[in-house]
This record gives structure tokens, sequence and C-alpha cells, in this order.
């Protein structure tokens, strides 16, 4: 593996009234060129990761629109695997800079959700379930099931699932570009408003829109963030043809890869941003990435190991909860607001995963200081 991040941008993500699709592209587009310092001239291709922008903003052809933002028109493509469309661009990047088909690519994640209700939000990530056998579910409801069967079998407590949430908020706190700044307290996340019980509204990742983008490479750079490994699993798309609620297997085989390919451990690694769209799937994933055993990660949380000075910092973003989850941005940000917190020397090496629909698809991918 020889593959370099060397330019990374996160736009501010929240409700982004005043931008459109397109500006936002624009905005990611002339980002990432800025930090990494290159000419534009040298992207030779495009992976363009969004989960619907045909229903939210009725814009597809995505990878033109953006390809269309540079002179020379790289060849581009939109990469979709629901909310984990961003790790799937991420790796799908990988795979043609290891063909050495290309030397330097542009990943770009970008998802613009406020521009209509919360009840049509709802029915277009809906669309990233069983259509045949979870028809009108919503993802709260998918979640809210995989979190009583975790309470049920493990003894996980409402207040072990608030804890999540309380150290997600506080991490978001010192981070400019998270949608929300403000903290709260178990006792205010355990009492917000119910929406899929035993999941409230501060348990879940909020509708947001955003942008993200990161350039890779496999030419000599002096910036010092490389990928290390990366997996990619996958699953039943419903939740009733698993075996066990109580895992989410890609996750597990997507991690396995991940570390073989970097040959690492988890004892390696020192952040991990993971998929948080809700609190009890940061749980389901600090156990299913093999940092805590089965039934521990909850009351690891509620005791201070995901924070610094713990065990492994778990979301420094503040993760989708309280950075915010453009859905189709989400994987993106997480290897660009990695690679920066390793290239100011913050981290040594870390771990982002990143899970399309209840755990259909799951990315996994290991950076670290070269
Ligand atoms: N976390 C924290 N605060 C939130 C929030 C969240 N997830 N969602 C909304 N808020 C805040 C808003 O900022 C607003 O605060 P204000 O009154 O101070 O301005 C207040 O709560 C009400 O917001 P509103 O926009 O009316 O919420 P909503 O009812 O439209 O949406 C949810 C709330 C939970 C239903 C929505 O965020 C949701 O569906 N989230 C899940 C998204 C999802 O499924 N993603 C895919 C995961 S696989």
């Amino acid at each position: 593996m020889n593959i370099k991040v060397i330019g990374n941008y996160i736009g501010k993500f929240g409700e982004l009234w005043e931008q459109s699709l397109t500006d936002l592209i624009k905005e990611g587009v002339a980002g990432v060129l800025a930090d990494a310092a290159i000419e534009s001239g040298e992207i030779e291709a495009i992976f363009v990761a969004n989960k619907a922008g045909g229903s939210f903003n009725q814009q597809r052809h995505l990878g033109a629109l953006v390809s269309e933002q540079f002179s020379h028109f790289p060849p581009a493509m939109r990469i979709e695997g629901a909310c984990a469309s961003g790790g799937l661009a991420i790796i799908a990047a990988q795979q043609a800079l290891l063909s050495g088909v290309y030397k330097t690519v542009l990943v770009l994640g970008v998802e613009k959700m406020t521009d209509v209700s919360t009840g049509e939000t709802s029915a277009i990530l809906a669309t990233a379930a069983s259509r045949e056998k979870e028809y009108g579910s919503t993802f709260p409801a998918l979640y809210g099931l995989l979190a009583n069967y975790h309470m049920n079998r493990y003894g996980t407590t409402r207040e072990q699932l608030s804890s999540v949430v309380v150290k997600n908020h506080l991490h978001a706190f010192d981070n400019s570009k998270a949608q929300f700044h403000k903290k709260f307290t178990l006792e205010e996340v355990s009492n917000s408003a119910p929406v899929a019980s035993p999941l409230r509204l501060l348990d879940c990742s909020p509708i947001s829109d955003g942008v993200a983008a990161v350039i890779l490479s496999s030419r000599d750079s002096v910036r010092k963030t490389k990928i290390l490994g990366f997996g990619h699993g996958q699953d039943t798309l419903a939740l009733a043809d698993r075996q066990d609620l109580g895992q989410l297997v890609a996750t597990q085989k997507a991690a396995k890869q991940a570390f073989n390919m970097a040959s690492l451990s988890q004892k390696d690694i020192q952040a991990i941003e993971v998929h948080d769209c809700f609190s009890i799937a940061e749980i389901l994933a600090a156990e299913d990435l093999g940092f805590f055993a089965k039934g521990q990660a909850a009351a690891a949380i509620a005791n201070r190991q995901a924070t610094y000075g713990g065990q492994v910092v778990i979301n420094p973003s503040g993760g989708l909860k309280a950075c915010g989850h453009p859905v189709g941005a989400t994987g993106v940000k997480q290897i660009a607001f990695l690679a920066s917190l390793i290239e100011a020397g913050k981290f040594d090496i870390a771990l982002a995963h990143n899970v399309g629909g209840s755990g259909a698809t799951a990315i996994v991918n290991i950076l670290g200081k070269k």
C-alpha cells in the first residue's frame, strides 16, 4: 500500500439553506485543491459519494456535475452504498490507484438533505432498507430493534446509551465544522423526545447538509498520512434474515480484512471514527471492530474508556451524532478528519468505520503516519 492522503477538506455540516448542492460541490473542490496545493489538472479521476441526490434534490448524474468543475473534465463516477457511500468511494478510489491506471484522484462526498421535510427525508433514507421485508420501517425503528435486543441480551442500560451521546457532543464542541456545539447531560439525553423506543431524539444522528473531500495519490508527497489497509464486508439487507441481532457481521468482516492488510491489531489504534448513526450503533461498532468484548462496550464508554485518556478515542469529531450526518459525505469526512489529526501530530494510527443501512454494508479504513 502506497496511497497517501495529500489533501483533505470538510465544509461546515448543518442546515445549509443558503447553499445549493452545486455550491457545496464547488466549495469541496476548491477547498481540497487549496489544501493539497496542487493544480486542478493533476486530478486524473473523480469518485463521488452520494446517497440520494435524485430524491433530495432531483439531481442525479453527480459524476458529471463534479467533473465539470474542472476545465479538463476528468473521468468521474458516482458511488452509492446508502450511508456507506463515502467509505465505498474511498476504497473504489484506492482500487483504481492500486491498479496503476491513475496516480492522483479526488473523492468527494456530498449530501443536501434539508430541502425536504423530515417525513420525506425519513422515507428517502428508508429506501436503504429492504423494500420487500421492512416496508414502512424507518431507520430509527430498525436501530431501535437492535438497541432493544442489545439491552435484553447484554444488559445495556438507558444511561449507557446516553453516555455515548454525551461524549460525542463533548467531542464536537471543539470541532468548528460540527453541526452542534451543545453539551448535554445524561438526564437530558434520556429524557429527550421519544422517536422509536428505546431511541430518543438525542440518540439519533441529525438530518444534515454537507460536503467533504480528499485527494488520494500514489505519487511522492510531503504529506504525512498514508492509508495502511482497507476492508469491505456485506451482510443481508433485512434484519429478519440475520442469524444474530447482537452483532453486525459486515463490520467484523471489514475490520478483519483491514487489520490483515495493515498488519496491525486493535491495540495499535489510538483513535476511531465509527458509524454512530444512533447511540446503539457506536456500541455495536466498538464491539464488532474488536475494541471491546461483546456486551462490554457500553459500560466501557460510560466509564470514559472511549475518550481522551481512555483505551481508544471514539469519534473525536463528534461522530455522526454531533458532527452531523449528510449521508454521502460522512465516510469521506471520517477520512478527511482523521487525516487532519494525523497531519497535526495528534494521533499516529487511526481507523474509520462507515456503515450502510442497518449493517448490510460496512467499510473500514486504517490510516497512519508515513
Ligand atoms: N440531535 C440533536 N439535536 C437535534 C437532532 C439530533 N439528531 N435532530 C434535531 N435536533 C434539534 C434541532 O436542532 C432542533 O433544535 P432547536 O429547537 O433548538 O432548533 C430540535 O432538535 C427539533 O428539531 P427538528 O428539526 O424539528 O427535528 P425533527 O423532528 O425534524 O428530526 C429526528 C429529529 C430525530 C427525527 C431526525 O433528526 C432524524 O430522523 N434523524 C435520523 C436520521 C437518519 O435516520 N439517518 C440515517 C441513519 S442510518
